[in-house]
Formats: structure tokens, C-alpha cells, sequence
């Protein structure tokens, strides 16, 4: 690979025949959602063709003004890849869920439609309250969060809009360790997922979620690739001394950390000129790779730490007082 290449140009073969977009952009609105409108205008425009989203982000209605706009100036919606996810709170209507965003989308499909968390809380019919608390600020699951196996039935509804619509192309989760894997790849209706979405990055080390899911033909994307707002991951020494090797941005450096090896990666910036110049691929060495790697294996730390997350069977999992030793 050239040193020059542009991770735009790189896509990588999902398990079900199709082909996923390797950069992706984020769209967790930074203060006001309205703002992603112009993200997404000016990621399509330098050449992303992959959006991430979800209905808990409150987003989807920007994406779609935003789609309309891209689509009067030419560009197609089959050359656009589009995910969302199906939240907690909504886990007994997926297909509900589903439409809310496809209509503020305004597309009629999705090329991904993930599970967010293999997580069930008590929401309304409307997916809402989306984190339901008791009087204590307990969170308010409908089934046991170590134990449950509802989380089955989500995926497996997931599968059904798969098998009887047109509304979503490919299918997958996100926030699975390898013990919910280990509990849901047995009873999958017909689709294996074809994507885990997780946290990733160099200070978080995952080689055994990766290589579990390399096993079973499933891509892995890496979120918060740069450890979520404050960008910690890109004040990393050895990443900075790796972008002036390479006369390329911190951001581009982790970038490569992913595509290098075949994992998506989904960057968000509310900085336009951010997203349009985060595209270029640099060549990072096998070596540079596996000390990039090494960061987290010294001192591992996990950014995303939400409460519904305790019991999933993640390691580093700050306050996790849920689980028991999965391995
Ligand atoms: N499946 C899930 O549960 C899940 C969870 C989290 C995220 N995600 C997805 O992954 C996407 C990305 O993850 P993320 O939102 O956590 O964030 P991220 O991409 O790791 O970090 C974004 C933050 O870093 C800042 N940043 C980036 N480059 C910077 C630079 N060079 N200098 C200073 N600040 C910089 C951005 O600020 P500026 O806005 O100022 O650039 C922004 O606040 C999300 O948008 C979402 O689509 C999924």
C-alpha cells in the first residue's frame, strides 16, 4: 500500500457478500445536533461514503437534511453506506425503531442496522424514557444485566427485518464482549452478525475480542477511536512522533491503527476542516503497529464506561461490580 493512499478509497467485505466503506464518520452531535448537517455535507464531500448513526443520538434528522442536500448535488444514496442502531430502551420494537430513523433519514433503508447494547432497559413504547431510572437513580433494566438472555431475542428481531424487508441491508451489534458473542452466535436466526461496533484504541487492548471475531467472519469497527471528546489518544507520544514520521495528523495515524488491520474506524469532529483532512492512509510499519498496541497492554483505559455496560463481560470496565470472571 502506497503511502498516499486515502483511507476513503478502502472497503472491506462484510460477512453477508457486501462491502462496507473502511472511514466512517461519527455523528454524536457535539452540542447542537443541527451542526451535523454540515459534518456529513463536508465528509461526503472529501470522499467518506460511510455515516454512522444512531436514533439515541438525536442526529438522524440532520443526516437527512444533509442527505437531501448531498443528493440534489448528484451524489447517489446506493454509493452511501448508513447505519443505525436499535438503543436499550427500544429493545422490544426494533422494527419501530428502525422506521423513526429511516423516516428522519429520509431514506427507505440502512446498510447496517446494529443492536447498540445487548442490554434490554425499560422504555415506553416510544423507546423513551432512554436511560429509565427508579427513585434511587437505579437504572431500570428488563432483564438481568449479567445474566439475561433477552438480548438474544433483540439481535433475533434485528434478523427478522433482515429476512421479511428491504429495510436494512446487513446486520450487526455493538458493545459485545466474548462471552455475550459466545451466548448469542449459537442462536442466531439465520445472520451472524456481520459487524461488532466497540470501543478501540490504542490504549485499549482487545486482541482477543478481535481475533474471536476474526474467527467467526465478523468485522470488527472501532468507536471513539480517539478516546471521545478532550481527544486523549491523539496526545499519545509515540502517536505524534508517528504523524511527524509520516507528515501526517495524530487523527490519521489512529486512523491507520484500525484500517491497517481491516478494522472500520468511525472519527466524528465538529471541525469541518478535521473531517475533510483526516483521510490520508499513512503506511504505518508492522512494528509501529504492535507498539501502538503495546500503549494500552502497559496501561490499559477504557473511555466509555456507561452504567448499563456494567455486567457485559469487558475488561476494564471502570465500576463494574456485575460480572464475574467470563474468561
Ligand atoms: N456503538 C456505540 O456504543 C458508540 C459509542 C460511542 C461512539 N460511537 C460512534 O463512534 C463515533 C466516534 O466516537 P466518539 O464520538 O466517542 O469520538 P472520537 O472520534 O473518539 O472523538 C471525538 C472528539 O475528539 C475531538 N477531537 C478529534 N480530533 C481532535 C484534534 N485533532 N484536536 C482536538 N480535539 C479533537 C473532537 O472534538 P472536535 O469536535 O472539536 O473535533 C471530539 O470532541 C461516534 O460519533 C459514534 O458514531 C458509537
Amino acid at each position: 500500500m502506497a503511502q498516499n493512499r486515502f483511507a476513503t478509497e478502502i472497503y472491506f467485505d462484510l460477512n453477508d457478500k457486501r462491502k462496507i466503506p473502511a472511514l466512517g464518520l461519527g455523528t454524536i452531535p457535539s452540542g447542537d445536533p443541527k451542526g451535523v448537517k454540515d459534518q456529513v455535507i463536508a465528509a461526503v464531500e472529501a470522499g467518506y461514503r460511510h455515516i454512522d448513526t444512531a436514533w439515541y443520538y438525536g442526529s438522524e434528522k440532520y443526516i437527512g437534511e444533509a442527505l437531501r442536500e448531498l443528493s440534489a448535488k448528484g451524489v447517489k444514496r446506493e454509493d452511501l453506506f448508513i447505519t443505525t442502531k436499535v438503543w436499550p430502551s427500544f429493545y422490544h420494537s426494533p422494527e419501530k425503531s428502525l422506521d423513526k430513523s429511516l423516516h428522519d433519514l429520509g431514506t427507505n433503508y440502512v446498510d447496517l442496522l446494529l443492536q447498540h447494547w445487548p442490554v434490554c432497559l425499560r422504555g415506553g413504547e416510544d423507546g423513551t424514557p432512554t436511560e429509565p431510572k427508579d427513585k434511587d437513580g437505579n437504572l431500570l433494566y428488563d432483564d438481568d444485566p449479567v445474566t439475561g438472555e433477552k438480548f438474544i431475542d433483540v439481535y433475533n428481531a434485528i434478523e427478522d427485518i433482515k429476512l421479511n424487508t428491504d429495510k436494512v441491508k446487513s446486520v450487526g451489534v455493538s458493545n459485545y464482549s466474548i462471552p455475550k458473542l459466545k451466548q448469542l452466535l449459537p442462536n442466531v436466526k439465520k445472520f451472524v452478525p456481520a459487524v461488532n461496533q466497540i470501543e478501540y484504541h490504542p490504549q485499549l487492548p482487545q486482541k482477543d475480542l478481535t481475533d474471536f471475531c476474526a474467527e467467526h467472519g465478523i468485522l470488527v469497527e472501532a468507536y471513539s477511536p480517539v478516546g471521545g471528546p478532550g481527544a486523549p489518544v491523539i496526545k499519545l507520544p509515540y502517536v505524534n512522533e508517528l504523524a511527524e514520521k509520516y507528515d501526517v495528523s495524530p487523527n490519521e495515524v489512529i486512523n491507520a491503527y484500525h484500517i491497517l488491520e481491516n478494522r472500520s474506524v468511525i472519527p466524528r469532529s465538529s471541525n469541518l476542516e478535521r473531517i475533510q483532512t483526516n483521510i490520508r492512509l499513512p503506511k504505518l510499519t508492522k512494528d509501529e503497529l504492535r507498539t501502538l498496541y503495546q500503549i494500552g497492554v502497559v496501561k490499559p483505559t477504557r473511555y466509555t464506561n456507561d452504567p448499563w455496560g456494567y455486567g457485559l463481560g469487558f475488561r476494564y470496565w471502570k465500576g463494574d461490580t456485575l460480572s464475574k470472571n467470563f474468561d
